[in-house]
């Protein structure tokens, strides 16, 4: 079947891997975006030409041009990824994460019940949200299964949270048909360089000190974008209505160890002129306010009922992610003229 998807977000990371690979199946796509600073639209330039493909700069808390939008497109689909999405960022200025997180989300589900309650094919539609581990915050031991408390940390964890609790009472209220997926830290191809993986392989190409914040032992679940693509679009076609669905990495490291990693890795694939370990340049800095230690995921629930289970190692996917900066320094190098140098965020200062 031929599926009418509305993508909000799709020309930052995760959501421009999911138009890329949603593409290919001959669906009619909207990629809905802002355009924020962390978008790029050289992630969307080979769907250009595609005829199945409109891109539409657009605010998701726009409430009347969304009507508009979602009334003429009548998507059976409506997935959002759109959000501000850097812990750093949020701590210095939490209202644009409000904004869109909070109020955007809302916005957009009112366009999306109202637009559901008019259509015939109720069954045939569905609304799911892309959130994050993080609103169970931090766990010291154990895993967060779906049904964990949620107690996020951050003001973008706690403005996720929000949006999730929102979404869930209209499932309740109203019946509205949707669902939440919760990913793990991704990582990959065309992520914002101030996230920690890009982050470190960028400063240490430029020669840059390396910073860990804290002692370094905390600890992340890691998912390669592709396998977390697979399982986005698995439950968008496959999952209940009304469900939370984790999606976890099977790796689980400190952040020292990840950074560590990423130095040896950088030394076989691109040795420093001076033969100095990049391991060298690697120093520790004041800790993010707020840091939760440990994010785990329980995700038995994606692996059985949906028969998902994550491809690419943590070794191998980091060998593709340098890889890939490596051969697209055109793509970071106007983030690095234009957006952001990679200088420390989130002091709370
Ligand atoms: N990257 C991760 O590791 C990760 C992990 C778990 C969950 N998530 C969630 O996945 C989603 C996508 O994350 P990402 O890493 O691709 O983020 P990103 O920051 O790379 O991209 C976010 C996109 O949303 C757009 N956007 C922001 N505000 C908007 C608005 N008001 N209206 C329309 N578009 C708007 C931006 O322009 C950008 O293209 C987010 O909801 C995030 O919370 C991300």
């Amino acid at each position: 079947m031929r599926n009418n998807i509305l993508i909000c977000g799709g020309a930052g990371f995760i959501g421009s891997h999911y138009v890329r690979s949603i593409i290919k199946s001959n669906n009619n796509v909207i990629n809905l975006d802002l355009l924020t600073y962390a978008a790029s639209k050289k992630n969307l330039s080979e769907f250009e030409k595609n005829i199945n493909y409109k891109f539409i700069k657009e605010d998701i808390g726009n409430k009347k041009k969304m009507d508009l939008i979602i009334n003429k497109f009548k998507p059976n689909l409506i997935i959002n990824f759109a959000a501000e999405t850097h812990v750093d960022r949020s701590i210095d200025n939490p209202s644009t994460f409000v904004d869109t997180n909070i109020l955007g989300v809302y916005s957009l589900l009112n366009s999306s019940l109202k637009y559901w309650k008019k259509i015939k094919n109720k069954k045939n539609f569905r609304f799911i949200q892309i959130s994050t581990d993080e609103v169970y915050g931090s766990v010291n031991t154990g895993k967060s299964n779906e049904l964990s408390l949620i107690n996020p940390s951050s003001p973008y964890s706690a403005s996720k949270a929000s949006a999730d609790h929102l979404i869930y009472s209209y499932f309740h209220t109203y019946n509205f048909p949707c669902m939440i997926l919760r990913p793990s830290n991704n990582y990959g191809p065309y992520q914002f360089p101030e996230k920690l993986i890009p982050l470190i392989i960028l400063r240490a190409l430029e020669e840059k000190k390396l910073p860990v914040y804290g002692s370094g032992k905390n600890v992340r679940n890691w998912l390669y974008i592709n396998d977390s693509i697979d399982a986005i679009k698995n439950i968008s076609f496959k999952g209940k209505i009304g469900d939370v669905y984790n999606i976890g990495g099977k790796e689980e490291l400190t952040n020292i160890q990840l950074v560590k990693s990423i130095c040896s890795k950088l030394d076989k694939i691109k040795p420093r002129n001076n033969k100095k370990k990049y391991e060298s340049l690697i120093y520790y800095v004041k800790d993010r306010p707020g840091h939760d230690l440990r994010y785990s995921l329980n995700s038995k629930k994606i692996f059985k009922k949906i028969k998902w289970n994550p491809k690419i190692k943590l070794d191998k996917g980091l060998e593709f992610t340098i890889k890939w900066y490596l051969e697209n320094s055109d793509w970071w190098k106007s983030i690095r003229k234009f957006k952001y140098k990679g200088e420390r965020l989130g002091t709370n200062k």
